[in-house]
């Protein structure tokens, strides 16, 4: 089977897209520079699998290092590009260090896949490129609003760079995969979301309950939604994951009708924040203390995704529902309290 290039394999949606690749009959090697990834999860792969997948430290900023690569593996068909930095609150604090890494990272990766005639790519995008939206849900074909945060910008002119760079080299085919808000873990607790201050909802939800934090804030309860708090389309990791292997497979099979297509990733069901604390409760039989605060600046109201053209031209259908997401994530955040403690003791 063809061999796979992932980069940002030590990442949260990176290392259960290699086991859901691995697992499917690819050959996958991966870079990531622990930057943000975790090499712990790389352990956690070669648990699931039983046996290691070959990880390169270097930084894809750095040309010359992820040419080495390419020189090393000239039998890599095709790429998944997950590496890049993706905290909202940190990009506004921090453009330039933002559009730097994630910018120049997908231009040096994709001068590889010229250079080394790799004609088949997957880019890492999110829902967040839709801003705003004044519709829902949304399609791939739902204008651009303007991006929240320089992040969301990183992933429209990743977008757009991506979109260009087909158009310049015929027979090359991308696949842009616009994810929801992925969370849970996966089912064998090994690797999952693993960040020690997270920003995002689910782990703080998980810190809240093991105790790891007194209490957390819902931010915002006055919006115009059914119960005040905000709207996400929360999709399982492993859902994420396999999407990725069905679109590299289509891409290698070329059975996509574009060169470059687009495709949201998120279940259709749109959760409110509310909704998901009450889930997680009934899921773990904790009772999670919280208070509604103020809304967090930069936040987008509502979104969640018209999945139809997933479901049609990759056969991606979601396996997972909000209940063994709030599972997967206990789980998982159980797990890792536990390997804590051990390794204080
Ligand atoms: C979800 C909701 C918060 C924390 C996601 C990804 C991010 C990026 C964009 C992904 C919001 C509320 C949160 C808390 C809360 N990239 N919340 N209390 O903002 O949708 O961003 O998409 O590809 O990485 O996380 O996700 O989990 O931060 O917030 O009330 O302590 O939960 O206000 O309404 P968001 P999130």
């Amino acid at each position: 089977m063809a061999k796979i290039l992932v980069t940002g394999g030590s990442g949260y949606i990176g290392s259960s897209t290699i086991v859901d690749l691995v697992q499917n009959g690819y050959e996958v090697i991966s870079i990531d520079n622990f930057s943000r990834g975790h090499e712990a999860l790389l352990q956690g792969i070669a648990g699931i699998l039983g046996k290691p997948v070959k990880n390169y430290a270097i930084d894809l900023c750095n040309m010359e290092d992820t040419r080495a690569v390419f020189e090393e593996h000239p039998d890599i068909e095709g790429i998944i590009h997950f590496a890049a930095y993706k905290s909202v609150p940190e990009s506004v604090e921090n453009p330039i260090m933002y559009f730097r890494n994630n910018l120049d990272a997908l231009l040096n990766i994709l001068q590889c896949a010229k250079e080394y005639d790799v004609k088949n790519f997957v880019f890492s995008s999110s829902c967040s490129v839709y801003g705003n939206a004044q519709t829902l849900p949304v399609t791939e074909q739902t204008a651009f609003m303007p991006a929240e945060s320089p992040y969301a910008r990183t992933k429209q002119m990743g977008e757009n760079i991506c979109q260009d760079f087909i158009r310049a080299n015929p027979g090359f085919k991308a696949i842009l995969l616009r994810y929801f808000n992925p969370v849970g873990a996966h089912a064998s607790s090994l690797i999952g979301e693993y960040n020690k201050r997270p920003e995002n909802l689910v782990p703080i939800i998980t810190q809240t309950a093991i105790g790891k934090r007194e209490s957390m804030t819902v931010f915002g309860s006055d919006y115009a939604t059914r119960d005040g708090s905000c709207v996400r389309d929360y999709i399982h990791v492993s859902d994420i994951a396999h999407a990725h292997t069905l679109a590299v497979t289509k891409s290698l099979d070329n059975q996509l009708p574009d060169d470059c297509e687009i495709f949201n990733l998120g279940t259709g069901n749109g959760v409110t924040v509310l909704e998901l604390i009450k889930a997680f409760e009934q899921e773990s039989g904790v009772k999670l203390n919280y208070k509604l605060g103020d809304r967090r600046p930069g936040d987008v109201i509502a979104i969640y995704a018209n999945n139809e053209k997933a479901r049609q031209l990759l056969g991606w259908a979601p396996q997972y529902g909000v209940s063994e997401m709030m599972a997967t994530a206990w789980k998982w955040e159980q797990h890792l309290d536990k390997c804590e403690k051990a390794h204080l003791n």
